[in-house]
């Protein structure tokens, strides 16, 4: 089988800036409370005439100009995401059709906040048999427009963003090591949107009720949380034949600074391994990973032959863990 690790990194998040000061005002909450209980301090939210692909299309564009491919080199795009521009065309042909990307095969893939390390699993088997040379993999959320802003539960821990990796060939020794993708269905209950599927179609009845608005069990989801990343982590590493001694960098999925901390004292990693951003973008769901990869990438955090590992978790519910040398 051929090394597959990632080629080129990009990301975007919106320019408007929602602060926990700004949350004062809209419902019962304090900044000291969301900072203490989350970490959170400040998210990023899309514009108006935003949506998912909008921020997918720009991290792509970096991601393909950081590997020096152009979008008709691109064998296939993946979106994860569970806030697309519309049911259908998946918000990964509509990439397909704005990057130009003509010969890509695209479809988006649920699995929530966990979607990016699906994504990349994916990627990597179709690149790893020799299917495909390369694949695009977007994490893109805009959780703001299925986060209800009367709801002080939820409204203080969501944000908007995209990340996006080219996976391809990388030489020997390189690359993804393992990966340990699980769900948990009978957890679904605990986070969710009622309404809009197949199940219950939008009506006046549905959106009186706000079913069209996340719903979550907030303190089931961070049991689930802490859990599945400690026994996603033990998996992966073992899978892998990596010790967590030999971990360079940490890169959790950015839902709330407490579920960090039990990870990183877990594993027993200093702070100076794990990459923390939650306190600026609070959690994006399938962007969450990606955005904190890029950034690592960016402000030179990750070496070439660093042993990262990558913990995602959410609605599902799901969790994917990934170890790669980059
Ligand atoms: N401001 C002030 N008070 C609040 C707020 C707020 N924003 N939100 C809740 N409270 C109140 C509650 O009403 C509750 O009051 P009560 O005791 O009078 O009923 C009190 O604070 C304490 O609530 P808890 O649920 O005990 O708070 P906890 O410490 O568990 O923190 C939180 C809640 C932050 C939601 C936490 O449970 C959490 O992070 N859960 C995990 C969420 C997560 O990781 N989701 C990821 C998946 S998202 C996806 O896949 C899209």
């Amino acid at each position: 089988l051929r090394s597959v690790g990632i080629i080129g990194t990009g990301k975007y998040v919106p320019e408007k800036i929602l602060t926990n000061q700004d949350l004062e005002k809209i419902v019962d909450t304090s900044d000291e409370w969301i900072v203490s209980r989350t970490g959170i301090r400040e998210r990023h939210i899309a514009a108006p005439d935003e949506a998912t692909s909008d921020l997918a299309y720009k991290a792509a564009l970096n991601a393909l100009e950081s590997a020096g491919m152009s979008a008709e080199d691109l064998d296939l795009i993946i979106v994860a995401t569970i806030t697309p521009d519309m049911a259908f065309p998946s918000t990964a042909c509509l990439i397909q059709d704005r990057l130009g990307a003509k010969k890509a095969a695209a479809f988006d893939l649920s699995a929530a906040c966990s979607g990016f390390v699906y994504g990349l699993a994916t990627a990597t088997n179709f690149v790893q048999t020799g299917m495909y040379n390369n694949a695009l993999v977007i994490g893109a959320d805009c959780l703001s427009r299925i986060t209800d802003y009367t709801d002080r539960n939820t409204c203080v821990l969501f944000g908007d963003g995209a990340g996006a990796v080219i996976v391809g060939e990388v030489p020997e020794g390189r690359g993804f090591k393992a990966f340990d993708l699980g769900a948990e269905g009978a957890g679904g209950a605990h986070l969710y949107i009622e309404a809009g599927g197949s199940r219950l179609p939008a009506s006046v009845e549905t959106l009186e009720s706000k079913k069209h608005y996340i719903y979550m069990n907030g303190r089931e989801v961070f049991k689930f949380a802490v859990r599945v990343m400690g026994t996603a982590t033990e998996k992966v590493l073992s899978k892998a034949g990596v010790d967590k001694k030999d971990i360079d960098l940490f890169i959790p999925h950015q839902a709330n600074i407490r579920i960090i901390n039990s990870a990183m004292e877990r594993l027993e990693l200093p702070e100076d391994k794990v990459v923390i951003n939650v306190d600026r973008y609070a959690n994006t769901s399938a962007a969450s990973v990606p955005l904190a990869l890029v950034e690592a990438q960016e402000t030179g955090r990750i070496k070439e032959g660093d042993t990262v590992l990558m913990v995602g978790f959410g609605g599902g519910l799901t969790w994917g863990a990934s170890v790669l040398v980059w």
